[in-house]
């Protein structure tokens, strides 16, 4: 039992949405928002592998319409991401199990190769997993799915075959997801997956979201009744 938490997400998403509020309250650039965001992301993927023993964390970090926000802003991104990936990863995360969720093909080569190169590298880890979401959606990584196993010949498709052919293969479904900001939607986050989580929409723009909000949102979860359809006796 982790400080009073009886029951825990073995996979808990986050959609990290409110950098630029944040930045534009405090009269500052979106970049900035950004790099607070980028910052405060590290502390809460920390907390959860190291402090709360959390298995999965996925991340909703840059979806396939990210790609419309201004160029200067998708550049500052994928310097974050170049970042995160290439010089950093492997120090700042012992045990996890890089999973990049998304088509990396279409970022930069080099970025793209960083991802593939710290992908294979950390493939056998089994302790934690962050699953990175970078052009990432919903929809994309199902009809990405469907369109294997098709050229695969599947007949009689089952959920368990959708299962194996997403980029969560062989992960738990997500249990809990977190969205700052006070948006109530789910954005084309994860749609396979989440579909028995337990969700929450605290109103904290994301790079304020701190350690005592996630312990908050992990009391919320342990207060959720989850009955997967079923009732009672
Ligand atoms: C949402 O805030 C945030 C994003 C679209 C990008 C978040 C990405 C990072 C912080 C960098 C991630 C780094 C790694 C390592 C993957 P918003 O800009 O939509 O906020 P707003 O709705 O208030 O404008």
């Amino acid at each position: 039992m982790v400080k009073g938490l009886k029951k825990l997400p073995k996979h808990i998403g986050f959609i990290i949405d409110g950098n630029g509020r944040w930045a534009k309250e405090r009269g500052q650039t979106r970049s900035m928002g950004h790099k607070a965001g980028f910052r405060n992301l590290e502390r809460i993927i920390k907390e959860c592998f190291y402090t709360y023993g959390i298995p999965v964390v996925s991340i909703y970090a840059f979806s396939t319409e990210n790609w419309n926000r201004p160029q200067k802003e998708v550049d500052y991104l994928m310097q974050l991401f170049r970042q995160c990936i290439n010089e950093e990863f492997r120090d700042k995360y012992p045990n996890v199990r890089l999973n990049i969720m998304g088509d990396h093909t279409r970022l930069d080569k080099d970025l793209s190769d960083a991802c593939a190169k710290v992908m294979v590298e950390t493939k056998d880890i089994t302790e934690f997993t962050l699953n990175l979401g970078i052009n990432y959606s919903g929809k994309a990584e199902l009809t990405y799915a469907f369109n294997q196993m098709a050229e695969e010949g599947l007949k009689n498709i089952t959920a368990e075959d959708i299962d194996n052919h997403l980029y969560t293969k062989g992960q738990p479904p997500l249990d809990f997801c977190v969205r700052t900001s006070g948006e109530n939607r789910l954005s084309n986050f994860m749609l396979w997956q989440i579909a028995y989580a337990e969700l929450y929409f605290p109103e904290v723009h994301w790079p304020a979201f701190n350690k005592r909000d996630l312990y908050t949102a992990l009391k919320v979860y342990q207060g959720r009744d989850r009955r997967f359809g079923a009732i009672k006796e």
